[in-house]
């Protein structure tokens, strides 16, 4: 099945969002394969954003995410990549739709409260950079609930 990496970044962590992002992806129907709260070394911080590396925005945005801890997590499920970016909402939180995760709880755009994974081989390269421990194994005995088949 198709997973994501998403992220929890230090200003959702600060203002007790975590629960609800959670809560969102839960409920929607995608499942938690791995999960943990950690303070970034500024070098992976470069690494997780390495494509990002010649943008002006790139040292303040790397300080943002090394700002306190982050939740880093693997969602799995049916198009989780692109429905995981849907829930998230725009990058500029002001341009994010309501009823998405920025959209109701962000306003600058260097302070997006999440990340999530752009493509399913960005998800790829993420969650072996950030989860190289593996994840966890099991199945939602509600699965055939949500999923056809
Ligand atoms: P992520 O899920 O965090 O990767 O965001 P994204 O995929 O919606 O946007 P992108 O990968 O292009 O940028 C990564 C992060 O850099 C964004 O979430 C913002 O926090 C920050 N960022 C992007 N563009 C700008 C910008 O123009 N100015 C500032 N200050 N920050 C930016
Ligand atoms: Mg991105």
């Amino acid at each position: 099945a198709e997973q994501t990496f998403i992220m929890i970044k230090p200003d959702g962590v600060q203002r007790g969002l975590i629960g609800e992002v959670i809560s969102r992806f839960e409920k929607k129907g995608f499942y938690l394969k791995a999960m943990k709260l950690q303070n970034v070394e500024k070098s992976f911080a470069e690494q997780h954003y390495a494509d990002l590396s010649s943008k002006p925005f790139f040292g303040g945005l790397v300080e943002y995410i090394v700002s306190g801890p982050v939740v880093a997590m693997v969602w799995e499920g049916k198009s989780v990549v692109a429905t995981g970016r849907k829930i998230i909402g725009a990058t500029n939180p002001l341009a994010s739709e309501p009823g998405t995760i920025r959209g109701d709880f962000a306003v600058d755009i260097g302070r997006n409260v999440i990340h999530g994974s752009d493509s399913v081989e960005n998800a790829r390269k993420e969650i072996a950079l950030w989860f190289p421990e593996g994840l966890a194994e099991w199945s939602s005995s509600q699965h055939c609930w949500v999923y056809e088949s």
